[in-house]
């Protein structure tokens, strides 16, 4: 691995280890642990990963959720990589300039994001210019979208210095050393099997070395993009005897669209599906800005979110609305395909076998059905923060709408209001034969309170969550008849 351009041995470094615990050991103490669960970004550092154009990217992600040996052959750039305090890089600059940094912890993963966001190579200045006009509150004069930063928190300095810092950012000069390095290729993935204190970390060649690893190692814990591994070791002490990491195999990334269906690869990071798929299915493009944020978005995967079967997971509630259906791999080359209303069980538990790995997530393409007028969906997140954290309650829908606007088809998945993510089915019952209007949208949202059988938590009371089951679907009907300013 590759830190700063220096050479970072791997070898003794525990499987549990984070990127975070490896990079600090070593002496890149830039990179902080606040949370170390992926909630405020102090751990952010830049790594080199593929562009879309064979050239490199620099992706921020949160060290403290990635295992250190997912790194090995990787390029990593911290903080300290960026500038020294004789030489800062003009992120460091430009926060220095605004008074964007206070006590300083958390500056550094804001240099980090920001760093990134200064490289994107589609940032482009706003075409009016620099003046007042040209300002969208999310978007700055050069291009700088603020939603990079959505990972990122500061408890004391305060975000607008911040936010000027970054609206004031220049574009990369020709010299720029990681301007440079982006025109070259990223680092291929390295195959690694290494073994420390009796615990192994795998990173296969092939879907079939995964495969047959996972039907012989019935312990092996299967990681994507690890946002949830990194939870489980820092918070829960999980130490897995063998972890397989199966993030850069290529059956598991690639992306289809046909006339018939849309194939999303399972470990395709949920930043490039939304690259990938913009337009193509637009209650996707819905979910993943609300997902979690950039950071957590950069590594996480439609994969990993099926995997783990979270009942509060946001994917969930979305494909169910959408009808998916997933396709489960084994080491007899088998294939099976599951509806995703069937592949619940229970709590956190699945039809999916140990020895099995989801390969892809299929979507029936919209289709012009005669008498079909429009579709209308929708999704709404119930969190205490909008763009980074986990939904007290989610609600997808996706309702046809024939030519004399009565419902002909309803799909509504839900999240957050029982032991799995769980289809609506009575009120999808409810609404189809009615007109779609307010007083459908009033009748069946009486309905969905009924759904599911929630829980009181840390998060919402039961009571909290059946009333947000009950605003979702006059929300949607609202936002769907609303006339644009
Ligand atoms: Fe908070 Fe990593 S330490 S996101
Ligand atoms: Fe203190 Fe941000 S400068 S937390």
């Amino acid at each position: 691995m590759t830190v700063n351009g220096r050479q970072v041995p791997l070898a003794g470094t525990v499987p549990h280890a984070t990127a975070l615990e490896l990079l600090r050991g070593v002496g890149f103490t830039g990179a902080k642990e606040g949370c170390a669960e992926g909630e405020c970004g102090a751990c952010a550092v830049l790594l080199a990963t593929e562009g879309p154009d064979g050239g490199t990217v620099w992706t921020p992600v949160n060290a403290c959720l990635v295992p250190a040996h997912a790194l090995d052959g990787q390029e990593v750039v911290t903080a300290e990589g960026l500038g020294t305090p004789d030489e800062l890089h003009p992120v460091q600059q430009g926060l220095a300039a605004a008074g964007g940094s206070q006590c300083g912890y958390c500056t550094p993963g804001f240099v980090c994001a920001m760093a990134a966001e200064y490289y994107r190579p589609d940032r482009a200045p706003a075409p009016g210019g620099t003046g007042p006009e040209a300002q969208d509150p999310e978007h700055g004069p050069n291009g700088f979208d603020l939603h990079a930063l959505s990972g990122n928190l500061c408890r004391c300095t305060g975000y607008r210095p911040i936010r000027d810092a970054a609206f004031a950012l220049g574009m990369p000069q020709p010299g720029d050393p990681l301007r440079r390095r982006s025109e070259g290729g990223a680092p291929p993935p390295a195959t690694t099997d290494i073994d420390v204190d009796g615990a192994r970390f795998v990173r296969p060649e092939t879907l079939a070395d995964a495969l047959r690893l996972l039907r012989d190692e019935p312990d092996a814990v299967p990681v994507a993009g690890s946002t949830d591994w990194g939870v489980e070791v820092n918070l829960r002490a999980a130490r897995a005897r063998l972890v397989l990491a199966i993030d850069r195999l290529p059956e598991l990334r690639t992306t289809t669209v046909s006339d018939d269906v849309v194939e999303l690869g399972a470990a395709v990071p949920l930043t490039e599906l939304e690259r990938r798929i913009a337009g193509d299915v637009p209650l996707l493009a819905q979910l993943i800005p609300q997902f979690a944020s950039r950071l957590i978005r950069n590594r996480a995967t439609l994969g990993g979110n099926l995997g783990t079967a979270s009942p509060i997971g946001d994917a969930a509630p979305v494909l169910l609305a959408l009808g998916a259906t997933i396709v489960l791999v084994s080491a007899d080359g088998g294939e099976r395909e599951v509806d995703l209303a069937d592949y619940f069980t229970g709590y956190r538990t699945t039809v999916r076998r140990r020895d099995e790995l989801i390969r892809t997530i299929r979507i029936p393409a919209r289709r012009a059905i005669p008498g079909v007028g429009r579709e209308v969906s929708g999704f709404v997140k119930v969190a205490k923060r909008r763009f980074d954290d986990i939904s007290s309650v989610a609600v997808a829908v996706a309702v046809d709408i024939d030519d004399d606007g009565v419902v002909v088809a309803a799909r509504i998945g839900l999240g957050g209001v029982a032991a799995t993510p769980l289809r609506a089915y009575a009120t999808e019952r409810t609404l189809v034969g009615r007109p779609w209007n307010a007083q459908t949208a009033a009748a069946a949202s009486l309905v969905l309170q009924s759904e599911g059988t929630p829980l009181s938590d840390h998060r919402a009371s039961a009571a909290y969550r059946t009333r947000m089951l009950g605003t979702a679907l006059p929300a949607l009907y609202a936002s769907t008849t609303a006339v644009p300013a």
